[in-house]
């Protein structure tokens, strides 16, 4: 993986993406940070040597450099799922390439389920800690211990001081910011009424699909890391209502708003 991660982080440079201070990975319906962003250089991940291709059609999948409130920030314009069939090491790939790149701070976004009854949808959550119902890790593989600790330590993966940051910052902007734990599942089904029911016995406030991978690799590289849902449905097993993606987005968009506010109020502030 050295070899790789070394011709990728060159084609990178040399395409311009130079010292980065901030790495952000923008979920599913959660672009709209772009257009505040002064663009310097955009490439398309299938031009990226070694990264993996984009196959969700609504993910426009780009690497994108520029300004944001000052601070020169990366940004992944879509992400990899695990349940597009990559290796979770393959989907984690760019969060290495970006802290090679140089950033020291890294913020994640993803729509996820409401698992906790107060929350409702178009709702914001703070991850304050995760449950991987991945089946794996993306540490699992040889030569691991060449890149971090093997046995990472998992007490806190998310950064409190940025967390902290991020409750100041919802909190003089009114926007109602909910603390929680996030579980990832591998889907692309949704929950049953059954599981619905077991990750809220298990202690879920939320469900999703991504951000978990990615954050153990984070904590590998010892890069402090923040991550928030946008609650996009709200899984009550003795009320489900049948969602479809379209819906997701829809209500992902429509509190990305709020979202936008927080990160760029985060990246203000550093
Ligand atoms: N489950 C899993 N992933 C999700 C959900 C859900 O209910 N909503 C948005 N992403």
């Amino acid at each position: 993986m050295k070899d790789r991660l070394e011709k990728t982080v060159s084609y990178l440079k040399e395409k311009g993406f130079l010292k980065p201070e901030i790495g952000i990975i923008l979920g599913t319906g959660l672009g709209k940070l772009i257009d505040q962003i002064e663009i310097e250089k955009e490439v398309s991940y299938n031009h990226i040597p070694y990264f993996p291709t984009a196959t969700v059609e609504f993910h426009q999948g780009k690497f994108i450099f520029g300004n944001l409130s000052g601070k020169k920030v990366v940004v992944m314009q879509g992400r990899f799922h695990f349940y597009e069939g990559y290796s979770l090491q393959d989907i984690t790939y760019p969060v290495r390439i970006m802290k090679e790149l140089g950033i020291d701070k890294l913020l994640v976004s993803n729509a996820a389920g409401a698992i906790n009854k107060d929350y409702k949808k178009g709702d914001l959550m703070l991850i304050d800690d995760h449950i991987n119902l991945q089946g794996g890790s993306p540490l699992a593989f040889k030569g691991v211990s060449q890149f971090g600790k093997r046995f990472v330590d998992m007490l806190a993966p998310y950064d409190k001081d940025m967390n902290s940051k991020f409750e100041e910052i919802a909190d003089k902007n009114n926007i109602t910011l909910h603390k929680g734990v996030y579980a990832s599942v591998v889907g692309p089904q949704l929950e049953t009424r059954a599981e619905y029911r077991y990750l809220s016995i298990i202690g879920a406030d939320a469900v999703g699909m991504s951000t978990v991978p990615e954050v153990i690799v984070a904590n590998h590289l010892n890069l402090p890391v923040a991550a928030i849902s946008v609650l996009t449905d709200e899984c009550d097993p003795d009320n489900l209502q049948p969602v479809d993606v379209e819906e997701i987005i829809a209500v992902a968009n429509k509190a990305e708003p709020k979202l936008v506010k927080l990160f760029k109020g985060f990246i203000e502030g550093i």
